[in-house]
């Protein structure tokens, strides 16, 4: 069996990804029931509020994630909580896992930590980790300046490792997913794509500034620095892009973008895939069509094998 399937309990390997104030009950349970998996974020640092979700979440009996920004969490109350919740699958991001491991594990719980370089691939798994999601620098959110794509990251990974992968960046459909498959992965995580879902609680705007955005709709700002994050392209991150630098004051005004529909308020996290998405889906339809295409593309593929002729 398909490793993140048994690790996570979802019926397909398609995961929503964690993001700070849109990833909670509402999205998550939406995926959950369309057979993904839904993860909660506690990067909102809304320690309350994210265990009221976790709560809620694990009230349905669907399954489910949680995300832990292991950097941006003020103390060890939401580690405690969750090892306590119930909770059955963890992803941790943003800085060294090694310490949350053992906590996690003896409480039962399936960690698998966010890597952007083969470097920080191989102390997780030398620290016992028991998957990984593999980021390229295609997705949107906080990025490593180091800025490798998941095409080379997912080979680059794979050829050091046999742990389970999660490919996440640039990835919103079948096609994408076919193409992580063949790479090496077990499951894809899609941000972008689920920030654009009907049942995705942001503005309306911010969804219509992703169905009209192109390939090319994004920056990568403030690579010298942290934080470094992909955003859509707007007069405030041109600004950004243009002087080189930004500071965690300039994301200040993220809830004006997400539900006060102000795309200049603050960068609007999204990935390059913005320019693949030309629609809003619901949750149900966005994981149907995936799959659909991934074995569209798989029945293409094997046919090719099976006659030896490309
Ligand atoms: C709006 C937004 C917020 C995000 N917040 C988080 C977060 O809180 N924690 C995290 O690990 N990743 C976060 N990410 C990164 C995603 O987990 C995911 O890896 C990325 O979106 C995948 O690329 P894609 O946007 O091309 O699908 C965020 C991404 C977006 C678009």
């Amino acid at each position: 069996m398909n490793r993140v399937l048994a690790h996570t309990g979802a019926t397909y390997p398609i995961i929503q990804a964690p993001m700070g104030w849109i990833a909670r009950t509402q999205l998550a349970s939406a995926v959950s029931r369309a057979g993904g998996l839904g993860i909660i974020e506690t990067s909102s640092g809304e320690t309350e509020n994210c265990q009221a979700e976790i709560r809620q979440m694990a009230a349905l009996g669907l399954p489910f994630g949680v995300n832990l920004p292991i950097r941006f969490l003020k103390d060890d109350a939401m580690l405690r909580f969750v090892c306590e919740s119930g909770v059955k699958f963890v992803t941790t991001s943003a800085g060294s896992p090694a310490k949350f491991i053992a906590p996690l594990k003896s409480a039962g719980i399936t960690v698998y930590h966010a890597v952007p370089t083969v470097d920080a691939a191989m102390k997780c798994v030398d620290a016992g980790i028991d998957g990984l999601v593999v980021e390229g620098a295609e997705g949107g959110g906080f990025k490593n300046p180091e800025e490798v794509s998941t095409l080379v990251l997912l080979q680059a990974i794979r050829a050091r490792t046999n742990v389970p992968m999660i490919a996440a960046g640039g990835i919103c459909d079948g096609r994408g997913m076919a193409a992580a498959f063949a790479l090496g992965a077990e499951a894809i995580q899609m941000g972008t794509r689920f920030v654009c879902c009907a049942e995705s609680p942001v503005h309306e705007n911010y969804k219509q500034a992703i169905v009209n955005a192109r390939e090319t709709g994004t920056f990568m700002l403030n690579k010298k620095s942290t934080p470094c994050i992909r955003a859509l392209k707007s007069e405030r991150t041109t600004a950004i892009h243009e002087a080189g630098v930004m500071s965690f004051d300039d994301m200040k005004g993220i809830r004006g973008v997400y539900f006060g529909g102000d795309m200049e308020a603050a960068p609007a996290l999204a990935g390059q895939s913005a320019g693949l998405i030309d629609s809003v889906k619901t949750a149900k339809q966005i994981i149907d069509d995936t799959v659909a295409e991934f074995f569209a593309i798989s029945q293409r593929m094997g046919a090719m094998a099976q006659a030896n002729s490309f």
